[in-house]
């Protein structure tokens, strides 16, 4: 199973200040170095975090492949044509969410979805695409004209009251993508204890984790970091 990081929150803190710190680019070429697959940034329409120069600076400076969640707009379309991503994560977006609240309509956003893909195929840059855990929407998908590369389960319903029931949801939608020969991956909201129930569902081959990982991050460095300024105002 592969890991894409999201680094987003990275640039929340540094825009909170206006800083220069924390850089996103640090934080992935931390991951990068921890054995990240991937490394995952959204690019908001209100650039809330991740802004445009972040996306082009990451691309120039590492050399993972990145994934580029953007809204099916032609503002970030453009966007991920210049910067040729290794992928763009098509994801429903509403200004006043807190995040991604859940995920895309494929049936009522077909057409637009299959020329999105054409489109950037022709760019070499794969698509994916974010939905519920929704068997309809893969029926859907299986008879029509839209080919993604891969398909994201929105795993934050699950991870907020994680039942049994919408765990089996999970499973069955990533055993229906990969009988559809689409690559299954599966983000939002997992932490170390959801990550290990995702391990154990067999067609998901990349998680992508963000609010978490941000999070441990902060208890694992800040007994640190607190020792090094008690030395330095020491001594
Ligand atoms: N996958 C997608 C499509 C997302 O929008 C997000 C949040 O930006 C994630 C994964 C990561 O979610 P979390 O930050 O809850 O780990």
């Amino acid at each position: 199973m592969k890991l894409g990081v999201n680094i987003d929150h990275i640039a929340t803190l540094r825009n909170t200040r206006g800083t220069p710190y924390p850089d996103p680019l640090k934080a992935a070429e931390i991951a990068i170095n921890a054995g990240a697959d991937f490394i995952t940034v959204h690019l908001r329409e209100d650039r809330r975090h991740i802004r445009d120069e972040d996306v082009f600076n990451l691309k120039k400076n590492t050399n993972t492949e990145l994934n580029l969640e953007i809204a099916a707009k032609e503002e970030m379309l453009e966007i991920a044509k210049k910067v040729k991503s290794y992928s763009i994560n098509i994801v429903p977006e509403k200004r006043e969410e807190l995040t991604t609240e859940g995920g895309l309509d494929i049936i009522n956003m077909h057409s637009k979805l299959s020329s999105i893909i054409e489109e950037m195929h022709s760019f070499g840059i794969k698509v994916s695409l974010f939905i519920n855990p929704n068997i309809n929407q893969l029926k859907y998908l299986e008879k029509s004209e839209i080919k993604p590369d891969i398909v994201e389960i929105h795993t934050g319903d699950y991870c907020n009251n994680p039942l049994e029931k919408k765990l089996k949801l999970i499973t069955n939608t990533a055993e229906y993508i990969n009988k559809l020969g689409i690559e299954c991956h599966a983000g939002h909201g997992i932490t170390y204890k959801y990550a290990q129930r995702m391990k154990k569902i067999p067609h998901i081959s990349t998680l992508n984790i963000g609010h978490s990982l941000i999070s441990e991050a902060i208890f694992d460095g800040l007994y640190s970091v607190v020792k090094t300024m008690k030395m330095i105002i020491s001594n």
